[in-house]
């Protein structure tokens, strides 16, 4: 197997670079890239640089994997993300997920900025994904499966680990953070949304909408891990405010929340 042999020649670099053997994997989304200031880090590789990696090509996502520790727990952290948007194919968007299952973690941090659907929501909440909805129009499994990483048919029925979610939950309720938790709705983009998208997305139960998450998802629950994820609202959705969308906004945001976000991940993966 292809993916099996370049997953293989991936980790064998890393480890070349690193003997760290990492528990718990973390992905920052847009703008949330300082967090790695609250890191030891013991190897800050380059996308470029890991054979069958395929660089981040997206402003706000440097595009580093690094490996170190958080308080006392070893960590592999994505510093930038692949997006499907970019034109990668779905194998190479979630690759970098798999890299991280194989460097033996044994649970996954997924963070991403996202557009908040429920009116009440402020730029700068945080949302605990609960479950999420796949409407990039494919999934990162299709395709031959290959069962020496995982079952043809994985359950996604507890996608997002329920004990990691009360607890982050515990912590942000006790240091007053504004949070909320929901479902999380995986587009494509690179658009944002209409206003009638958003009323969909409204109408089929969605809480929060981006362009991420999802396909990591799938690719760590086939791989069986246990999935934490949370948005940062940088933003309502089209249509439920006057303003328009940029991705300037995104990033400010994501830097206006940097502080809190730091302080209460670390608090969260110190204790994983
Ligand atoms: N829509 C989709 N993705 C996003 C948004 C949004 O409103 N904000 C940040 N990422």
């Amino acid at each position: 197997m292809v993916l099996l042999q370049q997953l293989k020649e991936s980790i064998d670099y890393i480890r070349r670079n690193s003997k760290l053997r990492p528990r718990v994997g973390l992905t920052l989304g847009s703008g949330l890239s300082n967090f790695i200031k609250s890191v030891s880090v013991e190897a800050s590789i380059s996308y470029g640089d890991i054979p069958h990696f395929a660089p981040s090509t997206v402003d706000g996502h440097p595009g580093n994997l690094i490996l170190g520790r958080v308080e006392e727990t070893p960590v592999v952290i994505m510093q930038g993300r692949i997006h499907f948007y970019e034109g990668h194919p779905m194998e190479r968007v979630v690759y970098p997920t798999r890299v991280m299952a194989q460097l033996g973690i044994e649970k996954l941090i997924l963070t991403n900025a996202a557009g908040g659907l429920d009116p009440q929501m402020h730029p700068g909440d945080f949302m605990l994904i609960r479950d999420h909805i796949n409407l990039m129009g494919t999934n990162p499994l299709i395709g031959p499966n290959i069962a020496e990483l995982g079952l043809r048919f994985p359950d996604m029925s507890e996608a997002y680990d329920r004990e990691m979610l009360e607890r982050l939950k515990s912590i942000l309720s006790r240091r007053g953070v504004r949070h909320t938790t929901g479902i999380y709705c995986g587009v494509s983009g690179p658009t944002y949304e209409t206003p009638a998208e958003v009323r969909f997305l409204q109408n089929v139960g969605g809480q929060a909408v981006g362009m991420s998450t999802v396909p990591e998802t799938i690719a760590a629950k086939h791989m069986g891990l246990r999935v934490c994820g949370i948005s940062c609202i940088t933003n309502l959705a089209a249509g439920l405010s006057k303003q328009k969308i940029t991705h300037e906004e995104v990033k400010e945001i994501g830097r206006q929340v940097e502080q809190n976000f730091a302080e209460f991940l670390v608090e969260f993966i110190a204790d994983l």
